[in-house]
């Protein structure tokens, strides 16, 4: 149904694999659009409890978006990729309500590292290698990329790193904080699946509350303990926190509903 991404569910855990391994993985309108059609599916399917986002092959996430369809592009044409691309895919991952975690299998570049940091949070291969590098062209990142990577890693290594336009390796990711752990490529699927399964069985309402103000608190929210705590009260009126608390009181595991 889809020529540009793959999706598998397992475990209702949905894989989607951007799918253009001879581009890299590069971000054209019609892999946003497919991505897009699968964030919403995610979204509306109740059997589908998170998502992974990755590349096909060895050597890319995603390269960024694709330099191809640039040279038609004016002012305007512009600020139209990038609000379309932030409104569809960027935004929508952020605020998904299921964890949609980034697998980086290789290069996340431009738009590729901006997909790997609007998800809520990322593992990566070995061989993975992050950067913006769009003043190289002449621009700045217009997927959300000066503002999720000051809020990543610092003011001061952001600057750095999208004013060189500079690659960085997994490592170096790691210790800013970047991507959450480096696995042997052949490792971060099954590792992603794995941190996967244990996020799955908690409670969805309580899940989808920390993903919800933890995004305030990232962006210095004013109201994020206010909204905190009204949190904290709504989830005690959930089937789910009852379940909880008689699950531990009962020394068993509990059986969340995601009511
Ligand atoms: N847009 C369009 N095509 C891209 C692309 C992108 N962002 N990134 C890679 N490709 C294409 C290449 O043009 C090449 O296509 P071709 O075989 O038809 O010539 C193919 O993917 C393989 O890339 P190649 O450059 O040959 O691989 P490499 O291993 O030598 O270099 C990179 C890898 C990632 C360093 C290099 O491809 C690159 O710099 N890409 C652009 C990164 C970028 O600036 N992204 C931000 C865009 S805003």
């Amino acid at each position: 149904m889809y020529s540009t991404i793959l999706t598998e569910v397992q475990d209702h855990i949905i894989t989607v694999t951007i799918n253009r391994p001879e581009k890299l993985n590069a971000l054209n309108k019609l892999v946003i659009e497919e991505l897009g059609q699968a964030i919403e599916t995610i979204y509306a399917d109740d059997s589908i409890k998170a998502a992974i986002l990755t590349g096909a092959g060895p050597k890319s996430f995603v390269a960024g978006a694709d330099i191809s369809e640039f040279l038609e592009l004016d002012g305007e044409g512009g600020q139209a990729l990038a609000q379309k691309g932030q409104d569809l895919v960027f935004s929508k991952i952020e605020n998904c309500p299921k964890p949609i975690i980034a697998a980086v299998n290789g290069f996340a570049l431009g738009g590729g590292c901006e997909l790997a940091m609007a998800c809520h949070f990322r593992l990566a291969s070995d061989n993975a290698k992050f950067g913006q590098p769009e003043v190289n062209l002449g621009l700045v990142p217009g997927y959300g990329g000066t503002q999720r990577l000051t809020q990543l890693i610092g003011k001061g290594k952001a600057m750095e790193l999208m004013m060189t336009g500079a690659m960085i390796n997994a490592s170096e990711a790691k210790s800013l904080g970047l991507v959450n752990e480096v696995f042997p490529a052949e490792e971060l699927l099954p590792k992603t699946i794995q941190l996967l399964k244990t996020i799955t069985s908690k409670a969805p309402i309580a899940i989808a509350k920390v993903i919800e103000l933890t995004n305030l608190a990232a962006i210095g929210h004013p109201d994020g303990l206010r909204k905190e705590v009204a949190a904290f009260g709504l989830l005690f009126d959930t089937r789910d926190a009852k379940e909880g608390a008689r699950a531990f009181l009962d020394k068993r595991a509990p059986n969340f509903t995601g009511h």
